[in-house]
């Protein structure tokens, strides 16, 4: 691929998110595709180019990177500006035109927000002020995530991001849907019409949606104590995964048109019944040999805190395709371990296969098992007949491996910051979408109530199990 030259300004370029996430991306975009890439770092720190490549430099060895590959590219492509919290952007505007001319760049910016949520508003509207939401070539804007709290603050900041962008410059990230096995769910459902055909209320009766990680809240206790996992995980990742796993087919394959598809599941879902939701907050325990303190005792959280760091939820889709078909969402950190994967359990056949023989009556659903992380691929599972007279039935699962059939599998950040160079928004959030999920979720983080504990080291509350409803003992993801 060949990408335009370009100039990458990050906002909050001393944070985590730049030196762990974005500027191994960088590098390895600009490698891949012998890329012209210059960066502009912005921050409040005091810095010089000389200091911020220094800091880039030993960013890009924890990363792995040898050093002879980027020493080059850091002395003669990095730069940094220091801006004061409460001042115009008018310096930064001058200073970008100067970087621009050194490096004979034609104006084609990218500015990405990786700034705590809280200063989002500002930055975008000081971004407007100085002008700097046009340029002599094209201009985009990246926004991380979390995009607003609550429906309310997502609806200002759309407001904000409006009256200085418009909605085609603009790249809501969901580092998700930057995952390839995330994309692959498209190509699965639509390009193999043995799956499709059978994707609906008259084959499928039930759909888990489950990601489950091992960490516990580690060292962002500040930032984690006032999302939780609605705000962290199901308002975004997971409600995501849901719209492409539920989706209609899309007109065409463009970004609007899939996206327009995504909104439709969102908008088919009237609301959350607060019965169907349990929260719940990790105590000690241990994952795997390794013990856990409890949530409540991690750096920087309340020692009352009551904020959930899991959440299981029921949905139900109001539309032809999915009536009657409940969705679970689940999430949760301190789990047993680290998985993210979708269950799609199939309609059991209501019948004995050899004359009612009590052996041969089929008491397995058929399951697909779509694993995102860590050991992506998948794998279905099928009845087959024991050998021999017993006229028995066996389980087995029929798999495939994406690291078996592809080796290594691209950074998600690498992949969407193409995207953005590209200007293609087909795996960005679009603004209409982030306000259907948040009026989802907005009147359950309104009124949490009081999580159950769970031990670090399971796989969340008991209390979850309840929602799956008559019949059915256990998650499909999980403990068997
Ligand atoms: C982030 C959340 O968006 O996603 C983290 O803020 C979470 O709390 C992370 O751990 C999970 O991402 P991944 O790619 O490791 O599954």
């Amino acid at each position: 691929m060949s990408l335009n030259p370009h100039l990458f300004v990050v906002l909050g370029a001393t944070g985590d998110l730049f030196s762990r996430k974005l500027l191994p991306a960088i590098f390895s975009l600009m490698v891949d595709n012998d890329a012209k890439i210059i960066v502009l770092g912005v921050a409040t720190r005091d810095l010089d180019d000389a200091a911020f490549q220094a800091v880039s430099r030993s960013d890009l060895a924890a990363a792995g990177i040898p050093s002879d590959d980027y020493d080059k590219w850091c002395e003669e492509c990095l730069h940094y500006e220091q801006i004061s919290t409460d001042g115009d952007y008018s310096e930064l505007a001058t200073r970008i035109e100067q970087v621009e001319q050194e490096h004979d760049l034609s104006g084609d910016r990218i500015f990405y927000l990786a700034l705590p949520p809280r200063v989002f508003p500002e930055a975008i509207q000081r971004l407007g002020d100085a002008g700097l939401a046009t340029s002599p070539g094209w201009t985009r804007l990246v926004i991380e995530k979390p995009f607003g709290r609550d429906l309310q603050s997502a609806r200002e900041l759309n407001s904000i991001v409006h009256s200085n962008f418009d909605e085609s410059q603009v790249f809501r990230i969901d580092h998700y849907l930057g995952k390839e096995t995330v994309q692959n769910l498209l190509v699965f459902r639509f390009a193999n019409p043995l799956f499709e055909a059978s994707w609906n209320r008259d084959r499928i009766e039930r759909v888990e949606i489950t990601v489950a990680e091992s960490l516990g809240v580690g060292e962002r206790g500040g930032y984690y104590d006032r999302a939780g996992a609605l705000r962290d995980m199901v308002q975004n990742h997971l409600t995501q995964i849901l719209t492409l796993v539920a989706m209609e087919t899309p007109v065409v394959f463009e970004a609007d048109a899939i996206r327009d598809e995504k909104v439709k599941v969102l908008r088919s879902i009237r609301g959350i019944d607060p019965t169907q939701v349990v929260l719940g907050q990790y105590e000690a325990g241990a994952v795997g040999d390794e013990p856990m303190t409890a949530y409540r005792d991690a750096t920087d959280v309340a020692s009352h805190s009551r904020t959930p760091t899991f959440a299981a939820i029921r949905l139900q889709l109001e539309n032809w395709r999915w009536q009657g078909v409940p969705f679970y969402l689940r999430t949760g950190k301190a789990m047993k371990e680290r998985t993210t994967q979708i269950a799609v359990t199939f309609r059991r056949p209501p019948i004995c296969l050899f004359h009612g023989r009590a052996d041969s009556c089929i008491e397995h659903s058929n399951v697909l098992y779509l694993t995102l992380q860590p050991d992506e691929g998948f794998s279905l599972e099928i009845e087959v007949k024991e050998p021999g007279e017993s006229g028995r039935l066996r389980t087995i699962p029929l798999r495939f491996s994406y690291s078996e059939a592809f080796g290594d599998i691209p950074m998600a950040y690498e992949t969407l910051l193409a995207d953005v160079v590209e200007g293609d928004q087909t795996l960005f959030v679009r603004s209409d979408e982030v306000e259907e999920s948040w009026r989802l979720y907005t009147p359950i983080v309104d009124n949490p109530g009081e999580p159950h504990p769970y031990p670090a080291g399971s796989w969340g509350p008991e209390a979850a199990r309840d929602l799956l409803g008559s019949g059915v003992t256990n998650w499909a993801t999980g403990p068997h």
